[in-house]
């Protein structure tokens, strides 16, 4: 199946949710994945992954691994916004996707992998890390920065750049993370 198939199969979720699905986007050729939680109220406006501040957090980290957006393919373990709705405001508010949402869309994310076949799938924060070990406890704490063999690709876990907006300790630990990746890249690749 190609990667345009596999978005008709994604209307069955679409069918389920009154908001638009965001599908991954990039190259289907690439040998890195990029995998993020889901998609926030600036996806669901633009109808791509990691616009907006994810978007300029996303620039930050292809510039640092001297990469172009069309080298990598990027996705999210789930394809809806999960949202709740603010007592105080009345507004959508985003939320980490639940268990069960997870389970519902776990599917996708691994036809996508078979799709592209990446070398590398380069997870962000704890929900892609969980959903690709199949681990509902591994924690992004003691997980980021290692290489994990998951033959025929590699897991290369990350904080989630967001994560630093909340707790500017990780800035550096996200830093060194990203020249490792830097370096298994340019091995992998080469
Ligand atoms: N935008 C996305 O598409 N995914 C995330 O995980 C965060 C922001």
């Amino acid at each position: 199946m190609k990667i345009d198939e596999l978005k008709k199969v994604y209307k069955r979720c679409q069918e389920e949710n009154a908001d638009p699905v965001i599908f991954g986007d990039g190259n289907p050729d690439a040998s890195i994945l990029l995998v993020g939680e889901a998609p926030g109220a600036k996806e669901i406006e633009q109808g791509k992954p990691f616009v907006g501040q994810a978007g300029k957090n996303l620039d930050h980290f292809l510039e640092i691994l001297e990469l172009e957006r069309e080298d990598i393919y990027i996705t999210n373990v789930v394809k809806f916004r999960p949202y709740r709705v603010s007592a105080k405001t009345g507004k959508k508010v985003n939320r980490p996707p639940n268990r069960q949402e997870i389970e519902k869309h776990i599917q996708y994310l691994q036809e996508e992998i078979e799709i592209i076949q990446p070398k590398i799938i380069v997870t962000l924060g704890n929900v892609p890390l969980r959903a690709l070990l199949r681990d509902d406890q591994a924690k992004i704490g003691d997980y980021h920065g290692k290489i994990i063999d998951k033959d025929p690709f590699f897991i290369f876990p990350l904080y989630h750049p967001a994560s630093i907006l909340y707790n500017r300790g990780l800035e550096e630990i996200y830093l060194e993370d990203l020249y490792r990746l830097k370096k298994h890249i340019t091995e992998m690749l080469q």
